[in-house]
């Protein structure tokens, strides 16, 4: 791969330049804020280590007046009660008033996250804006159901989907736009209200988006957002009695602390976790596409993706013919400043994950794996990290077993094909799986075997608002998208009538 772009500085347009020249505050009950204690947190570019913004270091205090303001909101305030068309004529206007200032949202995202322009402006932010408008629709199609009552007598019984009240909602960086609106949109389509919690070291959107959401008329208290550590803001956020629900995106060993931090009013928890998702290259295969998917899978967002495809199995006969075109597609990107337009991999999101992804490289090493190529950092400004291909691995190694979420591929040579299954399967997770085959009876009955929440085959991972989304073993509790996705901000009530 080339390094491009690093001497050269490429600026932001001038909206954003002014967007990260203006304050970035608390939003809790329709009014900014700092922090009460007055702490602030660096907002580091992972491009170049700079510092390019502060936010606010929210505390237990902090927490308290968001869902105090949130449950005010939903006991007295008109959201749920609003008739549900004006709740969607709302969630429409803050998809197109993203859409006037998309350049701003991208480049401060690639800014804040470090992934190429490229991909905030023709991934994160459309998506994002298509996802609102996704949920928008769904505010005047909530229902509920009849059922028979199988008792003497005459009655109607019904079903009815109620909002379940004051949502915590807690993101990741990797897609921090994109995540913040995914949760955003349906618990506001419900009619829940809410406190957002962004990843500490991508915020910047998510506090713009509290700008566009008032502007759009949101009414006080509705979406309250607050910026801080996980460990201080973020765990008070899940401790506290008065939030009804988190959803929750991140870390499998975070997702398990929320299970303890949800005892007190067991608050409802949905858990979208890590992965080490495989990818599985059978014979027939179309080998340049699944080549292709397979580096797409792993080195897209600089492989900090929950569903990448981590995991490579394919026939030993094929092996280096797969890894061959895997090392070229490997070699072929541009990693540079996300800003610079010709960067197709931007750094990772920070310090601690750098260190992370290539103490993972160096402990492959350490076990005896084998660096096909990658395998180091990039260059010195920022936090980048080689599209690493590892091989000579056995299953009991932690580079196969353990989420690396950065650009590491493990492959592994398959003698027996009827294992495969059980390979795939050889994890603590199960997000999901690509297969990729000609045969479309091999690639149902593989499907079926995999436990995964989401399989590809023939491709890549697909996403979108109306698939669900969710994972089997520790990836998580519960589906995020389409009806389930929305019923999961929604307690279920029946009531039965004598007539
Ligand atoms: P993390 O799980 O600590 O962070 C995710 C979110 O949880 C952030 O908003 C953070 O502020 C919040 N958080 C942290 N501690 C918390 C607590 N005690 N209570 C409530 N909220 C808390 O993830 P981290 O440390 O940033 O990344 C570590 C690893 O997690 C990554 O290397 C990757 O393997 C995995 N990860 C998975 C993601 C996914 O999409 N499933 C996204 C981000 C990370
Ligand atoms: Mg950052």
């Amino acid at each position: 791969m080339k390094g491009i772009g690093m001497s050269v500085s490429i600026g932001p347009a001038e909206q954003t330049g002014l967007s990260l020249t203006r304050p970035f505050q608390l939003l809790i009950d329709g009014g900014w804020s700092d922090a009460q204690s007055g702490d602030v947190l660096d907002v580091i570019n992972p491009a170049d280590r700079k510092v390019l913004a502060q936010i606010p270091a929210a505390g237990g205090q902090d927490i308290d007046r968001a869902v105090r303001a949130a449950r005010k909101a939903f006991e007295d305030g008109p959201w749920p009660a609003m008739p549900p068309g004006e709740r969607a004529k709302l969630l429409w206007r803050i998809a197109d008033l993203i859409e006037a200032r998309k350049e701003e949202f991208a480049e401060l995202e690639t800014l804040d996250n470090g992934k190429p322009v490229t991909m905030s402006k023709w991934v994160d932010v459309p998506a994002s804006i298509a996802t609102l408008r996704y949920w928008s629709g769904w505010c005047t199609k909530i229902a509920g159901e009849t059922r028979a009552v199988d008792m003497p007598g005459d009655y109607l019984a019904m079903t009815l989907r109620e909002p379940i009240g004051v949502v915590g909602l807690i993101t990741p960086w990797n897609f921090p736009l994109m995540s913040a609106v995914s949760k955003l949109g349906p618990a506001l389509a419900a009619g829940c209200t809410v406190i957002l919690k962004p990843a500490e070291q991508t915020s910047l959107t998510a506090l713009r988006l509290g700008e566009v959401i008032l502007e759009a008329g949101m009414p006080p208290g509705v979406v309250n957002i607050v910026t801080g550590l996980g460990s201080v803001a973020g765990a008070a956020l899940a401790e506290h009695d008065g939030v009804d629900k988190i959803s929750f995106t991140g870390s499998t060993a975070i997702g398990k602390s929320l299970i303890g931090a949800a005892r007190g009013n067991l608050k409802r928890l949905t858990l979208e976790l890590g992965g080490k998702s495989p990818t599985i290259i059978l014979p027939d295969a179309d080998l340049e596409r699944a080549i292709a998917g397979a580096g797409n899978s792993i080195f897209r967002n600089s492989g900090q993706i929950c569903v990448a495809g981590s995991r490579l199995y394919v026939a030993r006969k094929q092996f280096d013919q797969v890894v061959g075109g895997l090392v070229k597609f490997a070699e072929q990107f541009k990693l540079g400043p996300g800003l610079d337009p010709a960067t197709t991999m931007g750094p990772l999101v920070s310090d601690r994950q750098h260190e992370r992804v290539l103490d993972y490289i160096g402990g492959a090493r350490a076990e005896g794996a084998s660096v096909i190529t990658g395998g180091h950092g990039f260059g010195d400004a920022g936090y980048f990290v080689e599209p690493t291909i590892i091989g000579d691995v056995n299953p009991q190694m932690r580079v196969v077993q353990e989420e690396i979420f950065g650009p590491v591929l493990v492959a592994t040579a398959v003698d027996d094909l009827d294992e495969l299954g059980t390979l795939a399967n050889d994890s603590i997770y199960g997000l999901s799986a690509s297969i990729w085959t000609r045969d479309i009876s091999t690639a149902y009955k593989l499907a079926r075997k995999i436990r995964a929440g989401t399989i590809t085959i023939n491709s890549g991972s697909i996403a979108g608002p109306n698939l669900p989304f969710g994972g089997f073993k520790q990836s998580g509790w519960g589906r995020e998208n389409g009806v389930d996705g929305i019923e999961s901000f929604t307690e279920l009530k029946t009531i039965i009538t004598a007539l």
